[in-house]
């Protein structure tokens, strides 16, 4: 049995239809080097994505590299109650000093979704504890990404991952979030004043006093399409969370460590969130990491003599792995000592004028969207109507098979093709990316045309 065989035996693989592999089998990668991946027969790809989102600095970089190495002949991990570790806390140090105000407290766990069960149990806990009873709901926005777990699946909004699970899941209160591209209020996403937030507005006035907290993907609803909205929104919810006692939770999973082109998509708004999910980027795409950022008002409810209603009894064995620590510490200081952050916005902007120039008249494309690193195109069925392909057609998988039989991996989110590269990626690169895409798009349309087009993967 040779390897992809073994795999598809023994492996179940996340978010996948397991019976479309057999139709395009697992790619198995064998090694990575800056933007690109090698497969086990030498095929190289060129990685748009980032790995879902999370390497920042290339496949295999030394840099990082070597501090795992270093830290792991010191120590791999140690629990985390009663004991910690130095990369622990100088990261913990570290974080506090370039985060937006009032997170002075780290809650380590493991991945995104268990960050985001953090915030909600830490939310209410807090209310809790200070007699507020009431306050047990949460809120979020239409076509909201928050994880998997059933928790952070309850606040997610997306259809195709939660839909057969709501009998199982928290009563969130859903409020109609911004859709620039649809935008009911017929406003431009650069010069609105978030008039779409009197759905918000009106939710939260009538129902303040049920509302524990309310979490949001700032600036970008990343699995929704790369939706990107405006500041102002942001800036209207921190002040209607401050004046009802609500818990704002920035889930910074997608977005931080510079994505949009600052560190933290909160910074666009000049906002605070009461509590701060962020992984991803932290680790650099490496080890699986996740941090609960909060307020000492926050943290000082739960301070006190030991009862078990009392402490936040809340633990991952994972919590605090010195691995993962050394490498987000590592990450701080790549940030510190490169012009990230510049590098990111230039990069992003090139890749947009590009992706305008070549795809900007394209009879599929509706918008072209873009923040920091991220750019997005939306494909419609009609530019004028804005009206979409029907669901059927799978054209975000069609458009990956066929991207990736020219060596670019590109994930599309439904009729959603993204770029969220790594920033390490050269212009040269992008050019290849973006050419490709093109050709991809060009060979679907054609394809809908042509029945005997066949761009399946051998
Ligand atoms: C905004 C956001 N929140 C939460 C998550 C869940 O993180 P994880 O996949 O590590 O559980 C994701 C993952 O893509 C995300 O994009």
């Amino acid at each position: 049995m040779n390897l992809v065989e073994k795999d598809l035996k023994y492996i179940w693989h996340p978010c996948s239809q397991m019976k479309d592999y057999e139709t395009l089998k697992p790619i198995v990668i064998e090694k990575g080097e800056g933007v690109y991946l090698y497969d086990i027969d030498g095929n190289k790809y060129l990685d748009a994505i980032s790995s879902w989102w999370c390497n920042l600095f290339g496949h295999s970089n030394k840099r990082i590299n070597k501090a795992i190495n270093d830290q792991v002949n010191k120590i791999e991990h140690v629990i985390f109650a009663n004991f910690s570790n130095i990369p622990a806390i100088e990261l913990s140090e570290r974080l506090v000093k370039i985060t937006p105000d009032r997170l002075e407290k780290l809650f380590f766990v493991d991945n995104g979704s268990a960050a985001v069960e953090t915030a909600l149990k830490m939310s209410f806990h807090y209310h809790q504890q200070l007699g507020k009873i009431k306050k047990k709901r949460f809120v979020a926005i239409t076509d909201a990404y928050h994880g998997e777990t059933l928790g952070a699946l309850s606040m997610s909004d997306l259809d195709i991952y939660s839909k057969v699970y709501k009998p199982l899941m928290l009563d969130t209160i859903r409020v109609n979030g911004p859709d620039c591209y649809r935008c009911s209020f017929n406003k431009d996403r650069d010069t609105c004043n978030s008039e779409c937030f009197i759905d918000m507005q009106k939710e939260i006035e009538d129902k303040h006093e049920e509302i524990s907290a309310i979490i949001i993907e700032p600036m970008l609803q990343g699995a929704a399409g790369m939706k990107i909205y405006s500041p102002t929104y942001l800036k209207k919810l921190r002040e209607l969370c401050d004046k009802y006692d609500i818990n704002l939770i920035a889930d910074e999973i997608a977005v931080g460590f510079g994505r949009t082109g600052k560190m933290f998509a909160c910074e666009h708004a000049g906002i605070s969130p009461d509590i701060m999910c962020i992984s991803k980027g932290l680790t650099a795409g490496y080890l699986p990491m996740a941090i609960v950022m909060t307020s000492n008002k926050i943290y000082d409810v739960f301070y006190g003599d030991y009862n078990e209603n009392k402490a936040f009894l809340h633990s991952h064995t994972y919590s605090g792995n010195a691995l993962g620590c050394s490498v987000a510490l590592e990450v701080l200081k790549i940030f510190e000592e490169e012009p990230i952050l510049e590098t990111v916005n230039q990069k992003g902007k090139f890749l947009n004028e590009l992706l305008r120039r070549e795809l900007g008249d394209h009879s599929l494309v509706g918008e072209i969207r873009n923040i920091g690193m991220i750019n997005a195109i939306e494909l419609v069925k009609d530019k004028e109507t804005k009206e979409l392909f029907s669901s059927d057609l799978r054209i975000g998988y069609e458009i990956f098979k066929i991207a990736l039989e020219k060596g670019v991996i590109l994930r599309p989110l439904g009729n959603v093709i993204y770029f969220n590269p790594l920033y390490v990626i050269s212009e040269e690169e992008m050019i290849e990316m973006v050419k490709v895409c093109k050709e991809s798009v060009n060979i679907w349309e054609k394809s809908q045309n042509d029945d005997s087009l066949s761009y399946k993967r051998k």
